[in-house]
């Protein structure tokens, strides 16, 4: 992607029916380490998060609590939701609830507009639907029930029994869009990533595509249907709209030709919505399709996608209230391929948080500086000649730079840390092998402790620049005892192996403290 090219990132706006846990952070941290990447590399960047706050699932959970669904929402939204992004600092550009009236005015103009164009007509529709996916299920859909609902068909998904209903409503001629987005999967291969995903859209669309139901007659909570009231619009239906009226579908033009179409990420739950009925919505429209659909892994405990139905969740504030926002989102974008199932592990995140973060980067930050503020009170020293090794620092810069922008760019922010991370190593194998302290310890060394410390610190200046759209905080840090100038994120990631250093240190304090209970 060139310069100023435009990037517009999404993550799934979730249901407010209950507080978010670690599943919807890694999913928001992903889309926001992405952003701030494509941000830091001049890209024209937008990042998207929100809430669904329509449907049954939203009414029940309302009613069931006394409150009206729209009080149910606002709380939520200001109590746990909005809060949560503060929690593991995501800098996103907007949020969209569906409540907002700029998407309910969206999602009228876009429903009418299908409905006139001959996409809509009236059914009947009979089928087992799943509350808690908002979705009526296929009986292949269905897996044997276990426990309290023995002898019956559960979702395979939230493992509660189904419900059969039966509906006179508007439906989405969706079969008629089948050939074009098995042309589109084919014409595109990289549409849905990863490859496990797209062979799973491929092979549901390959099956043939029924119409959609896309309107509810039997409860009021969403929009109401514009020719006809006594309907509101089905609740995916409208949430999946969120990806362009956030951008000004129907109300500012200049603003969705410049950042739609998007790339979005989404949990392997809800790829089907997001990599079939979405696109085929959008063709009706006469829209662009998305750039992409990233269907990411599950976060599982005891081996199953964790939760809030399940009551399986872990809150944010658990881990970030003793390792800090920083090792959070280093933690989930380490220790997980993104794509593939992962289980969180309180040993494993210690384990990382020590070796990793605190001896690995932390240390090496602290060191260098200390060395250069001790040996040469704070000026940081010129390079004399470069030796091999010296040499082999600098190279190592150079390449782990394109390399985590080659690991971005196919959406593998684990490759990325992982190769940043051979920097790291190659900084602490080079400072344990050319032992700064014994040449300081000698007069005739001073051009080459010089060498040494200046090498050492061009590189952490590098590794700051490239690990600020991971540990936000703790590269802010770095970068203001290192001397640089200006903030760090306005710091171009794909030149951060050119960066030449400033002229003196400052003072840092531990970047990743030792945490008494840990490990
Ligand atoms: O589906 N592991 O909202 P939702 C990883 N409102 N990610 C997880 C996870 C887990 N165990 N649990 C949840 C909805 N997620 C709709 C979306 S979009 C137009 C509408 C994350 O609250 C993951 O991103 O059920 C998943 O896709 C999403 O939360 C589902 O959130
Ligand atoms: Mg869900």
């Amino acid at each position: 992607m060139a310069d100023g090219s435009s990037f517009y990132i999404t993550t799934p706006i979730f249901y407010v029916n209950d507080v978010p846990h670690i599943g919807h952070a890694y999913t928001e941290v992903a889309a926001d380490v992405l952003a701030r990447w494509h941000r830091q590399r001049g890209d024209d960047t937008w990042m998207l998060t929100g809430t669904d706050e329509h449907g049954q699932k939203i009414l029940r959970t309302a009613t069931a609590n006394g409150v009206t669904p729209q009080e149910w929402a606002d709380k939520l939204v200001s109590e746990s939701w909005f809060p949560l992004l503060g929690t593991i600092d995501v800098a996103n550009d907007d949020f969209i609830r569906t409540t907002d009236a700029r998407h309910e005015e969206g999602v009228r103009t876009f429903i009418q507009k299908l409905y006139d164009e001959g996409h809509i007509y009236t059914g009947e529709y009979e089928g087992y639907y799943c509350v808690g996916c908002e979705e009526y299920k296929q009986p292949s859909d269905l897996v044997a029930g276990t426990g309290e609902y023995e002898g019956q068909q559960v979702c395979a998904i939230h493992s509660k029994p189904v419900e059969l209903l039966n509906e006179k409503n508007y439906f989405f001629r969706m079969s008629a869009f089948a050939d074009k987005l098995l042309a589109l999967y084919e014409e595109r291969p990289d549409f849905v990533q990863p490859e496990s995903a797209r062979n799973e859209v491929v092979s549901f669309v390959k099956q043939g595509l029924s119409d959609l139901s896309i309107s509810r007659s039997t409860f009021d909570w969403g929009v109401k249907v514009p020719w006809d009231e006594s309907h509101v619009v089905y609740v995916w239906f409208d949430a999946l709209l969120n990806y362009i009226t956030a951008v000004g579908y129907g109300a500012d033009d200049e603003q969705l030709a410049r950042r739609w179409p998007a790339h979005h990420i989404v949990g392997k739950d809800i790829l089907r919505f997001h990599a079939v009925i979405w696109p085929a919505m959008l063709m009706a429209a006469g829209l662009d399709v998305p750039k992409g659909v990233f269907g990411h892994g599950w976060l599982l405990v005891g081996g199953e996608k964790m939760s809030k139905s399940k009551l399986t969740g872990i809150a944010p504030e658990e881990i970030t209230s003793t390792f800090g926002s920083d090792a959070f989102r280093y933690y989930f974008m380490r220790a997980i391929a993104f794509g593939q199932d992962g289980s969180f592990s309180w040993e494993d995140l210690a384990a990382r948080y020590q070796a990793e973060l605190a001896n690995g980067f932390g240390n090496l930050g602290s060191r260098v500086i200390a060395m250069i503020t001790r040996y040469f009170d704070g000026a940081v020293p010129a390079a004399g000649s470069l030796t091999e090794a010296d040499e082999r620092v600098l190279d190592t810069a150079r390449q782990v730079t394109d390399a985590a922008q080659a690991a971005i760019d196919r959406f593998a922010p684990h490759d990325a840390l992982a190769s940043v991370w051979e920097l790291v190593d190659v900084l602490n194998g080079y400072i344990t092998e050319q032992e700064p302290w014994a040449l300081a310890k000698d007069p005739e060394q001073r051009e080459r402790l010089g060498t040494v410390l200046h090498t050492a610190y061009r590189g952490l200046g590098t590794l700051a620049v490239l690990l600020t759209p991971v540990l936000p905080v703790a590269t802010a840090k770095l970068w203001s005892a290192l001397g640089g100038s200006g903030e760090i994120t306005a710091q171009r990631i794909d030149r951060a192996a050119d960066w030449e250093g400033a002229a003196s240190v400052g003072a840092l304090e531990p970047l990743f403290p030792r945490i008494e209970s840990a490990a």
